[in-house]
């Protein structure tokens, strides 16, 4: 940690304060700004922390919307903390599986605990790094029946001063986020995350009711299949914008029952006062169809939303859309009428090309083509390149799809849907 970085300083009245006075984070000006704080008498390592928190209220201002301009932050805790948007709809499950007191285990800077928490529910938060559990401290100041504990999660519920569960007014639901890096890197091995898969899927036999683990977006299927060592749990993958942001694994009450798994598609729209808000456009459910019908290319084409994909609910929205797919392993639907699903961005087909560089640019030529936008899902051309490669300088606007059918390679030339 470098000296910027330690939040002490800003835990102090006077540094707080200084933060508090700062003008809206600009980098042009900071290294200036800092300057005339010295020179003003402050100290170095307090200009110092409050600038590093002034950057990181600005950088998490994408995450956690007007609420970041009240915060705390370390570079690593806000790196992984929840979308406050989404760290909502945790909060709402646990509600509606009538939560009262929720032990966070491993809470970061405290954003899914400030979701559960403004539900007027309780909640223990536990971090074992200490001055990610100031932060925390500071982050639900404001919330009445919030409580950071440092200390190690992994010793609940015997080893924690928190409530027992199945005692009156004791926990009686688990959230776990999991580090899933080390050293700057991504831990794709569930074990090796903290707590591991394994302990917090342990949290079920702990006498809480209901159990949320954020899990990376590409946990496999079998954990929740019969007999998968999360059998009885769903799992829940939302997209944000089309970014896959997480997979959560549900037990208990807070489980769908019946659902091995789910997919839930948000978006960012304008909302009142000129903010922006996330909405839902949609939640898929597994209803155990088989593979999708395969046929051949219509006038249409169906890209399916990365929380779909990630779900393994394609078939789900092909059939929504009363659609088939290209080839049995690509996820690109097609249709023959111009339908729409929240599920799927769509594009009108204007011509399938065998590939080959040399025709698709005199094709796009002839078109007028002059920007492409390059998708490709089963085709080894890399975007960037072909783009490169074809020169265009027309006036119009297209999207190049790259795929294939078995092992023929078809290029698809398309405009969205709107
Ligand atoms: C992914 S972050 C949590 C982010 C949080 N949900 C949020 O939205 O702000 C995981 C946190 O768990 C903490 N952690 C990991 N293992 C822990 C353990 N055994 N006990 C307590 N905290 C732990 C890490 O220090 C890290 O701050």
């Amino acid at each position: 940690m470098s000296a910027a970085e330690d939040v002490t300083p800003v835990l102090h009245p006077d540094g707080w304060a200084l933060l508090e006075a700062l003008p809206p984070y600009d980098p042009a000006t900071a290294l200036g700004l800092g300057a005339r704080l010295r020179e003003a008498g402050a100290a170095p390592a307090t200009v110092a922390a409050a600038l590093t928190q002034s950057r990181l209220r600005a950088a998490a201002r994408g995450k956690l919307g007007g609420f970041a301009d009240h915060m705390l932050f370390t570079a690593e805790g806000l790196e992984q903390a929840t979308r406050l948007p989404v760290a909502a709809r945790h909060a709402d499950r646990f509600r509606r599986a009538g939560a009262t007191r929720v032990v966070d285990l491993g809470c970061g800077i405290g954003v899914d605990a400030m979701a559960v928490a403004g539900m007027g529910i309780a909640v223990d938060a536990v971090e074992r790094d200490p001055a990610t559990a100031a932060v925390a401290t500071v982050n639900l100041r404001h919330l009445e029946h919030a409580v950071v504990h440092l200390g190690d999660a992994e010793a609940f519920p015997d080893g924690l001063p928190v409530p027992r569960p199945g005692t009156p007014g004791g926990t009686d639901a688990a959230w776990v986020d999991p580090a899933r890096r080390r050293d700057g890197r991504r831990l794709k091995d569930p074990e090796q995350w903290s707590p591991a898969l394994s302990w917090a899927l342990g949290l079920a036999g702990t006498g809480v009711g209901s159990v949320g683990i954020k899990a990376a977006p590409g946990i496999e299927h079998a954990l929740v299949a019969p007999g998968g060592p999360a059998a009885g749990w769903s799992a829940a993958w939302t997209s944000v914008d089309g970014d896959v942001v997480e997979a959560v694994l549900w037990w208990g009450a807070a489980a769908e029952p019946g659902t091995l798994r789910s997919a839930t598609v948000l978006r960012t729209v304008p909302g009142a006062g000129g903010d922006e808000q996330v909405q839902e456009a949609g939640t898929l459910t597994d209803v155990g169809l088989g593979p999708a019908p395969v046929g051949p290319v219509g006038g249409y084409l169906h890209e399916p939303d990365g929380a779909v994909i990630r779900a393994g609910l394609v078939a789900h929205v092909a059939e929504q859309l009363g659609g088939r797919l290209l080839d049995p392993m690509i996820a690109y639907i097609t249709t023959d009428e111009p339908v729409t699903s929240p599920f799927a961005r769509s594009y009108a087909v204007h011509a399938v090309l065998p590939w080959g560089l040399k025709r698709l640019r005199a094709y796009l030529q002839t078109q007028g083509v002059g920007r492409v936008t390059v998708k490709r899902r089963g085709s080894p051309v890399e975007p960037e390149e072909l783009r490169r490669a074809l020169r265009l300088d027309g006036d119009r606007e297209a999207t190049v799809v790259l795929t294939r059918r078995g092992d023929e390679r078809i290029v698809l030339v398309c405009d969205p849907l709107v």
